[in-house]
C-alpha cells in the first residue's frame, strides 16, 4: 500500500511539474516605407523611413515564433527588407536581398516576409538590401527564448537598444 501512494504520489508530482506546452506565436507587423521630411542641423530633408519612424519599429519575437510582416512600398525607390543575421532555415525566399532571393518591392506594391525564428535569440538587425536605403531604412529585431526559459544571464535591470549608423 505504501509503494502504491509512492507511486501515486510520483504520478501526481509529475504531472504537476510537467511544463505547459506552449504554442508558437505568430507576430505580425505593418511596415510601411514612406518617405518623410526630418530636420537635421538646420536643413529639411526627404529621407526613407518604415512608418515615419527613424531608425524603424523594433521587431519583437521568441525563438520559435512565426513572423510575419507586410511590407507596403509608398515611396519612388524600389526596396527589399533584409533581416540581418536570422537563420532562415526553410524560408530562404524571405532573407530580402534584392535580386538574390526576390525582386526589389515595386513602388506601389506589397511584400510579406513569413519566417520561422529557428534556435535564435539575441538582438539583431533589419536594414533595406538595396542601394543606400539602408542608411535611413532599419531597425532591431528582438528574439527572447521561448516562454518559461531564461537568458543565459541574471535578470538586468533595465533593457535598451543601442542602434550605430554612420
Ligand atoms: C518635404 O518638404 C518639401 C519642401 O518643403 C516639400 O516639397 C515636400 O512635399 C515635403 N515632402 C514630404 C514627404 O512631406
Ligand atoms: C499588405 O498591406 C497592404 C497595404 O495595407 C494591403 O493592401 C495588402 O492586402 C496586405 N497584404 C496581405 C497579404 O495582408
Ligand atoms: C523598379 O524596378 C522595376 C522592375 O525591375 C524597374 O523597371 C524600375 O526601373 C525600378 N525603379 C527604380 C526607381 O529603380
Ligand atoms: C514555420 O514552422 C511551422 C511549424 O513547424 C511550419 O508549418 C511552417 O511551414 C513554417 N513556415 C515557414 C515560412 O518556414
Amino acid at each position: 500500500m505504501a509503494s502504491l501512494f509512492f507511486f501515486l504520489a510520483l504520478v501526481v508530482s509529475l504531472l504537476s511539474s510537467s511544463p505547459i506546452a506552449t504554442e508558437a506565436a505568430v507576430k505580425r507587423y505593418k511596415f510601411e516605407i514612406v518617405v518623410k521630411n526630418v530636420s537635421r542641423l538646420c536643413h529639411a530633408k526627404p529621407i526613407v523611413t518604415v512608418n515615419g519612424r527613424f531608425p524603424g519599429p523594433t521587431i519583437y519575437a521568441r525563438a520559435g515564433d512565426r513572423v510575419v510582416v507586410n511590407v507596403t512600398n509608398h515611396a519612388q525607390y524600389n526596396i527589399s527588407i533584409h533581416w540581418h543575421g536570422l537563420k532562415q532555415f526553410r524560408n530562404g525566399w524571405a532573407d530580402g536581398p534584392a535580386y538574390i532571393t526576390q525582386c526589389p518591392i515595386q513602388s506601389g506594391s506589397s511584400y510579406v516576409y513569413d519566417f520561422n525564428v529557428t534556435g535564435q535569440r539575441g538582438t539583431l538587425w533589419w536594414h533595406a538590401h538595396i542601394l543606400w536605403l539602408r542608411a535611413t531604412v532599419h531597425g532591431a529585431i528582438v528574439i527572447m527564448p521561448e516562454e518559461g526559459q531564461s537568458f543565459p544571464f541574471p535578470q538586468p535591470h533595465g533593457e535598451a537598444e543601442i542602434i550605430l549608423g554612420a
